[in-house]
């Protein structure tokens, strides 16, 4: 059975932008109360002033930022959605892209849930949300993108055995119209799949939590591809080199 969520607290991390700000905007109709983690104090502001959220800033990309939003924070749902893009060749990338894109898409994650599950599951009652991506797959050109969706995708699988009561989703998303682009430096320039709205992504996290579903594909349709990969992996590859 899933969460109810009217008067529970939920930690969304990007909460500045894009799917973060939508989920605000979902969780709060829902009738949550927030807490909007983000480095972007003004963009917060004005999800905090949509919301009525508590706005704390930090890069999650730094350690102490991290130790410092999971310190004290009694949380029911911890939605784990920051994160940012890197498209190129591997070659191009530096020690510290890379290192950068792993503590800010994966570590940070992984982190806030090592520290805010234990008081969920002695509570007996809470929710953790992924958003990884349905790059998680595998991508051309966003390799250690891909990896860190991956890792965040099976590291859900397996905290989800400690995790009962506390209900485990992951999100996988396609693309999605966002400023994810642009932060990366290289536009949506794929035909296929179209982009979605995050409005629509945030709609179908809340009802994952409500329903406790384990994964939430956006659009539904992409499902498809995981089975394809999961029973024919040639074929599938052999698609993707096609499609892109
Ligand atoms: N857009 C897509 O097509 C798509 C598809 C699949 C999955 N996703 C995933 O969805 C999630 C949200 O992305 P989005 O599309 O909504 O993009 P977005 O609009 O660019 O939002 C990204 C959010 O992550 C936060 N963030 C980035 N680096 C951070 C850092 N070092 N410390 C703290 N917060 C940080 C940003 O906040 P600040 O700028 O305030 O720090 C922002 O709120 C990401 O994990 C992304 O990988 C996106």
């Amino acid at each position: 059975m899933g969460l109810r969520l009217a008067g529970r607290t939920a930690l969304i991390t990007g909460a500045s932008s894009g799917i973060g700000a939508a989920t605000a905007s979902a969780l709060a109709h829902s009738g949550c109360r927030l807490v909007l983690v983000g480095r972007d104090e003004r963009r917060l502001s004005e999800v905090a002033r949509r919301t009525g959220g508590r706005v704390m800033c930090a890069d999650l990309g730094e350690r102490a930022d991290v130790e410092r939003v999971a310190a004290d924070q009694d949380v029911d749902l911890l939605i784990n959605n920051a994160g940012f893009g890197w498209e190129g060749a591997l070659e191009d990338m530096s020690a510290e892209d890379v290192s950068t894109l792993i503590a800010v898409n994966l570590t940070a994650s992984v982190e806030l849930t090592r520290h805010l599950l234990p008081a969920m599951v002695r509570r007996r009652r809470g929710h953790v949300v992924f958003v990884s991506s349905i790059a998680a797959l595998g991508v051309r050109g966003e390799a250690v993108y891909a990896a860190t969706k991956s890792g965040l995708r099976t590291f859900a699988e397996s905290v989800r055995y400690e995790a009962p009561p506390v209900g485990v989703t992951t999100v996988l998303p396609g693309a999605v119209r966002t400023p994810f682009f642009t932060s990366r430096g290289k536009p949506y320039a794929r035909s296929f799949p179209r982009q979605v709205e995050p409005t629509t992504v945030a709609e179908a996290l809340v009802r994952g939590i409500e329903r406790n579903h384990r994964e939430v594909f956006v659009p539904g349709w992409l499902t498809v591809a995981a089975r394809v990969q999961g029973t024919v992996p040639g074929a599938f590859h052999r698609l993707a080199r096609l499609f892109g």
